[in-house]
């Protein structure tokens, strides 16, 4: 088959439920991973043939995406902080917001920790996403990453090792049984479950039917769990000086700034770029 009727037929099946940009960058995103073909590639000949293989794998992706399948476990891997991460559906896609967190650890700590070792803790780390930036950007840090799933810490530690060469240490634990943190750390950091059940009306279907329940809910009458939890861990194993970085939920910042307050920290909110209330830096 040629690859400009196989388009005509991709874009015309998903031509009700994504924009038409959307679906251009899908069919490129397919052809690149696949066929190793450029956009260019495709503008010099129309005669590009497909073979009887190739269209198999792309009509199961043209269907994945009619199911509202996200892109990113179709190509299983996505890019963060110009980082590449393999995903499955056992973790979390990581997103833009969470970029934005990474980046305000390393503008207040890349000039101040160039020389020094200092030790990072991040809990909850789904793909290693924030763990990895971190070390890929800090090279003295030691690098410490939780998660309760086995199956997360498997793709977190391919994503370090063979992805993007860093070592962290990867620890299988549910924070919320932890009584006591493995060392004492200069940043603690952590993205944890915040969406509460009576938000899954505004989840869209593609994020509810395919992303980990695990890594996303938490129940509405206690929808601070983890950062209570991790915030009272972290009062005992922050050095001096050392610092506590969450993402939060947008709908709960005055909720967890009082919170944080009354564990005794001191607490700067801010805003990801859409202006919701998204991350918070906390000192002793
Ligand atoms: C919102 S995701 C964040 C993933 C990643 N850090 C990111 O920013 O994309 C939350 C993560 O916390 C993990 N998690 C959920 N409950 C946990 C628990 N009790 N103890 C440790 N990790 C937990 C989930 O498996 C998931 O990987």
């Amino acid at each position: 088959m040629l690859v400009s009727t196989f388009r005509n037929h991709f874009n015309k099946e998903l031509s009700e439920i994504y924009p038409a940009t959307e679906i251009d960058s899908f069919f490129f995103l397919l052809i690149e991973e696949e066929l190793g073909l450029q956009r260019i590639d495709l503008a010099l000949t129309t005669q590009l043939t497909i073979s009887e293989e190739k269209f198999k794998y792309l009509y199961n992706a043209l269907s994945r995406l009619k199911a509202q399948e996200p892109i990113q476990y179709i190509l299983r891997k996505t890019e963060f902080y110009g980082l590449q991460f393999n995903v499955t559906k056992d973790t979390l896609i990581p997103r833009p917001e969470t970029e934005e967190l990474v980046d305000w650890i390393l503008t207040e700590n890349k000039q101040l920790h160039a020389s020094k070792k200092i030790n990072i803790l991040d809990i909850g780390t789904g793909t290693g996403c924030i763990a990895i930036s971190l070390a890929k950007n800090l090279p003295n840090a030691n690098v410490t990453a939780i998660d309760i799933s086995k199956e997360a810490l498997l793709i977190a530690k391919e994503n370090a090792l063979a992805n993007n060469n860093v070592g962290i240490t990867f620890i299988e634990a549910d924070v919320l049984a932890l009584k006591s943190l493995p060392s004492k750390f200069d940043i603690i950091v952590s993205n944890p479950p915040y969406v509460r059940e009576l938000e899954k009306k505004e989840i869209k279907p593609n994020v509810l039917e395919n992303e980990p329940h695990l890594a996303l809910f938490v129940d509405d009458n206690n929808p601070l769990l983890f950062y209570k939890k991790i915030a009272e861990l972290a009062k005992n194993h922050l050095t001096t000086n050392g610092k506590l970085f969450f993402e939060i939920n947008q709908y709960l910042g005055k909720e967890t700034l009082a919170m944080l307050n009354e564990v005794g920290y001191t607490t700067e909110l801010r805003k990801d770029i859409f202006g919701n209330d998204r991350m918070i830096k906390s000192t002793c």
